[in-house]
């Protein structure tokens, strides 16, 4: 790992004052302000990523574009977890190729996991020539240099380095006002024999407790109710870094320490994930049940509920350790909603391994599931595994999973009819119809109404509606009157500004 000193982080904050320079300049000739737009894939890290890019654009003087047509800058940040990610790309760099025409000056920006494929990247250059600038997700901070060099030499940027580096300090421009991400670790260390998170990202590292804290602490001031704290495996935060003494780490000294602090802080509602079930900890689960404004939500992963599969998976666990851990989650953490990710058809998934994973989601009962058909992704073991499952089978699986998890789900959001729950509002959920959504702490949507009676006056538009984006980030309170598969509905009871 190479955590990116400050003399570095000088070098790109003087290329991010020359770029500032050139759009100065821009402006003084022609009056217009040079405008961005980004677009994310992904996983939360990478959205996280991909505000960070957003950061340092703004930091540089580029104003966001209202969309993607009145943009001087776009930038496409990439995810490489399944195929159809991969096509996405494609699709939308097909699309450039005429903005680009129309307006020659347009910069394009190509970053993210895909970008460390090689074959990815050779594609482009042999494509795609209109794209101008291709870095990984390792290299968010060097933005600044390569923009500058593409600017001022006509020459395209591309930078596709190895090392696994760690930058702190980067500006964030957040796509939300009350829910911040804020990743606390970079990589993966587990390999599961499908992914390509682990080639892509490099290998894990753990920002130190101070810098995290000192960024949640700030979060907290400037008004955010929610943070989500983001690693592709947060229970093995700080492992990596447990030698080093200076950061706090000798205090706190795993997520579950790290966890503690954050809800500490005083925000409405804590998030975390991912959790891997191999490293759950009876501590980790402690700190949850002792914090009210910890989630109540643990997602984790099972993939397969075939002890056969999870072994060729590289999983680290067994089917009675994952239920194991369920089962003592939810005896300390009564109101818990558990939730996974599943995958369907992996190399070699037999008719009776598919059901025991059907049994073992019988067993769990999750309140959510994430459900993925295999795809195959070059580079990683599973590719080359034997006996590759057939597209119509795997199908086929497809659709009864997620028929018994969907029936799964209803009679999970069943049980909070008539309940009344607390939700953070996420804003209006159809812009005219007047129903409003917002999240409980077991991470369910729900859907709304509101009686205008019950808010004050500012939040009535002139014409008597409610205003749906002034209500962001307040907590309400509904009272639950309909469940469905995918959400719960009410009507607001009470409410907070
Ligand atoms: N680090 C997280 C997940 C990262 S990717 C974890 O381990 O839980 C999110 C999900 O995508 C994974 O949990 C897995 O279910 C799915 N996934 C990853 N690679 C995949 C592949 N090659 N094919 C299908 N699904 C995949
Ligand atoms: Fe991929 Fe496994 Fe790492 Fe998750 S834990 S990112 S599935 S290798
Ligand atoms: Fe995709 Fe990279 Fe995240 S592959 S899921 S954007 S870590």
């Amino acid at each position: 790992m190479r955590i990116i000193d400050q003399a570095e982080m000088r070098r790109q904050q003087q290329y991010s004052e020359q770029v500032s320079n050139c759009l100065t300049a821009f402006r003084a000739e022609t009056g217009f302000s040079r405008r961005f737009w980004t677009q994310t894939f992904g996983c939360q890290l990478n959205e996280n990523d991909g505000e960070k890019i957003a950061g340092q654009l703004t930091e540089m003087g580029y104003l966001p574009a209202e969309e993607i047509r009145e943009a001087d800058i776009i930038v496409l940040n990439t995810c490489s977890v399944r195929e159809h990610a991969d096509d996405r790309l494609f699709g939308h760099l097909g699309h450039m190729k005429k903005l680009k025409k129309d307006k020659p000056d347009l910069l394009i920006i190509v970053c993210g996991c895909m970008m460390k494929q090689p074959e990815h990247v050779t594609r482009i250059e042999q494509h795609y020539r209109y794209v101008d600038i291709v870095f990984g997700p390792q290299d968010i901070h060097r933005l600044p240099e390569l923009l500058y060099h593409r600017l001022t030499e006509e020459k395209k940027q591309y930078l596709v380095g190895d090392e696994d580096t760690l930058a702190e300090g980067l500006p964030v421009r957040r796509v939300r006002h009350y829910r911040a991400l804020c990743s606390i670790m970079f990589g993966c260390n587990n390999f599961c024999t499908y992914c390509i998170v682990p080639y892509t990202r490099g290998r894990e590292r753990s920002r130190t407790p101070q810098n995290i804290l000192d960024e949640l602490r700030q979060l907290k001031e400037s008004g955010y109710r929610e943070v989500m704290l983001l690693g592709q495996n947060v229970n093995s935060y700080g492992r990596d870094r447990q030698a080093d003494q200076d950061g706090d780490f000798s205090r706190i000294q795993d997520f579950a320490d790290l966890l503690e602090h954050a809800a500490d802080i005083g925000f409405y509602r804590v998030r975390f994930m991912t959790s891997h079930p191999k490293d759950i900890s009876t501590k980790l689960l402690q700190v949850i049940a002792r914090h009210s404004n910890i989630e109540r939500h643990l997602h984790l992963p099972l993939q397969s509920g075939s002890n056969r599969v999870l072994r060729l998976m590289n999983r680290q666990y067994t089917r009675g350790q994952y239920l194991v851990i369920v089962r003592q989650a939810r005896q300390l953490i009564p109101d818990l909603a558990v939730t996974t990710d599943l995958i369907v058809g992996f190399p070699g998934e037999t008719e009776e391994d598919f059901a025991d994973t059907l049994d073992l989601m019988r067993q769990v009962r999750f309140t959510n599931a994430f459900t993925f058909l295999y795809s195959k992704r070059s580079g990683t073991p599973a590719a080359d595994m034997p006996d590759q499952v057939e597209g119509q089978v795997m199908h086929r699986r497809f659709n009864e999973l997620v028929d018994l998890q969907n029936e799964h789900a209803l009679q999970s959001n069943q049980q909070w009819l008539g309940q009344v729950v607390d939700v953070l509002v996420e804003g209006a959920s159809r812009k005219e119809e007047q129903i409003f959504s917002g999240r409980t702490s077991q991470n369910h949507l729900v859907n709304f109404t509101i009686e205008p009676a019950k808010l004050p006056g500012r939040f009535l538009r002139a014409d008597g509606l409610i205003d749906g984006a002034a209500l962001e980030g307040s907590i309400a309170r509904i009272r639950i009157s309909e469940s469905k598969t995918f959400s719960l509905g009410g009507a607001l009871e009470g409410w907070q500004a």
